[in-house]
């Protein structure tokens, strides 16, 4: 062949050198930086007065109505509520269509939190529901009644549709009462939420004023006395102040929040699971110990082996920390956890991993980080079709305001990131087909700002990723 002439030399260098700057940008360059423009006003705490925080009328009324999952099925639902003059009745009253009135009988407890004395809180678990039934029930027996409904799931199997809300970081400013008018205006219609931690900030208040927590739980009652929240602790609920002489760690949070975390063997309330639909649920707590030897890491070794894909497709994680955060608040705080479980995400296949926290949306594509070792160095995050999307939705409004200051470049894992409030639907179709969609407060009810299809990891495991490459 004949000599390459000066001309053609100095443009295959052209081509390596196009050729580095190109790969180099993939690892570099991530998907998208919402340019999404916003007023960025101050986010403030609605006042004592506001509407939603107004007591019910009536002696004794039941107030902070809410209900989760009671078991692991979908077959049991926790009532609770609180009474402030007086303990009253502990009973439940409920009915369907179909069966007559039962009644079903809990406890209360109260608490002390520095001179903060909380009023009576209600926990009942009404048992042996019938699969996709809707029930009313009534709560306030002998003093002022108060009635409200919900439909229990469908049974657990592998193709029922099911449409799961996504808050997280909520508080109880303006902003959160637009995050939850939104979602409850969403025509999507989500049938229970997923909140991944964080819920009334009252520890941003003087000596963690706890009257913040009652007017919380009486906010979020519209929605969360209808349909099931599942509960995941956040920071904000540890309420850790020995200054004040309280060092037992999430003492208002766990008198007032129960889960069904016997149900799946947890020995805390922090960790535990629930199938739903055909969803596997796990809720791991960013705050209690998760190193091995702990019962969260114990809990969660045996836990994951226990998902049998063929009932439950879906696999869905909860924490609050972020493994995988490109904004420059709370950076890697979730990075000891992700050390520990990420090979297990990975072995098993989850779906997706819902986290708070960083008051801002992201969404990452499916990338592990596996390889590394304390000797190879290799640290950088590699795209893998076993691995999960990880979604940061801790963008539910509260008085901290938004996380707006982004590390630059965006990262190649990151997808979409956006510092605008909102919150988020997983909309099950079937074994294989999820639809995702994320919703900012400021666009309409039905827009989604950020949307992607997931083809489940067991029954459909190929490439979902929205980005162009
Ligand atoms: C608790 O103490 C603070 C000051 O330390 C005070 O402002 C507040 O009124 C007290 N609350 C109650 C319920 O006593
Ligand atoms: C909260 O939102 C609801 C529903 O949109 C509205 O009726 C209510 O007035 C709002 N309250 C405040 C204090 O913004
Ligand atoms: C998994 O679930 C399917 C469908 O319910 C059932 O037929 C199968 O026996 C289960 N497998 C195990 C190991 O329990
Ligand atoms: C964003 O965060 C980085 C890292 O903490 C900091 O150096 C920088 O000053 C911040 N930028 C703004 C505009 O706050
Ligand atoms: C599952 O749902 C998707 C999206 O709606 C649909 O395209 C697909 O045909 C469904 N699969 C089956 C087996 O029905
Ligand atoms: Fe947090």
């Amino acid at each position: 062949m004949a000599k390459m002439g000066t001309s053609s030399r100095v443009a295959a260098a052209i081509v390596v050198v196009l050729g580095f700057v190109l790969s180099l940008a993939v690892v570099c360059n991530g998907g998208k930086t919402s340019s999404f423009v916003r007023k960025v006003e101050k986010t403030v705490d609605m006042p004592l007065d506001s509407d939603v925080f107004k007591v019910p009328p009536g002696y004794n009324a039941p107030q902070q109505v809410h209900i989760t999952q009671g078991d692991q099925l979908g077959k049991a639902v926790i009532v609770s509520w609180v009474t402030v003059e007086e303990p009253g009745s502990n009973t439940v009253l409920y009915w369907s269509a179909y069966s007559k009135k039962q009644k079903s009988e809990g406890k209360f407890t109260t608490y002390k939190f520095y001179n903060y004395t909380s009023g009576y809180i209600h926990h009942t678990t009404i048992r042996n529901l019938k699969f996709n039934t809707k029930y009313y029930y009534v709560v306030g027996i002998g003093h002022t009644e108060r009635q409200f409904w919900f439909i229990t799931p469908p049974k657990v199997g592998p193709d029922v549709p099911y449409t799961f809300g996504l808050i997280g970081d909520l508080g109880q400013s303006f902003d959160s009462n637009k995050t939850l008018t939104h979602y409850e205006l969403n025509p999507q219609k989500g049938q229970a939420v997923l909140f991944v931690g964080d819920l009334s900030y009252a520890d941003n208040y003087p000596n963690h004023d706890n009257v913040r927590w009652d007017t919380w739980g009486r906010f979020t009652e519209r929605s969360v006395a209808y349909q099931p929240w599942i509960w995941t602790a956040g920071n904000h609920e540890i309420d850790f102040a020995p200054e004040l002489g309280e060092t037992k760690p999430f003492k208002p949070y766990t008198h007032r929040y129960h889960v069904p975390y016997k149900a799946s063997g947890s020995t805390a309330p922090f960790w535990y699971s629930i199938k739903r639909a055909s969803a596997y649920i796990i809720v791991l707590s960013s705050y209690s110990a998760y190193g091995k030897y702990t019962p969260q890491y114990k809990w969660l070794e045996q836990e994951l082996p226990k998902v049998n894909r063929s009932e439950t497709p879906w696999l869905i994680v909860l924490m609050h920390s972020p493994w995988y955060n490109s904004y420059n608040y709370h950076y890697m705080e979730g990075e000891t956890m992700r050390v520990m479980y990420e090979p297990w995400f990975v072995k098993y296949k989850v779906d997706v991993v819902f986290a708070g926290h960083v008051h801002a949306y992201e969404r990452s594509e499916r990338i592990s980080n596996v390889a590394y070792n304390i000797v190879n160095g290799i640290c950088i995050p590699v795209k893998d079709q076993s691995a999960p999307v990880y979604i940061t939705i801790g963008d539910g409004g509260n008085l901290e305001g938004l996380a707006t200051n982004m590390t630059e470049p965006q990262p190649a894992y990151s997808a979409y990131r956006e510092a605008s409030f909102g919150h988020a639907t997983f909309d099950i179709k079937n074994r294989t087909h999820a639809y995702y969609g994320w919703h900012r407060n400021q666009d309409g009810y039905a827009v989604t700002a950020d949307s992607m299809w997931f083809f489940n990891r067991y029954y459909h495991p190929v490439d979902d990723s929205t980005s162009a490459q």
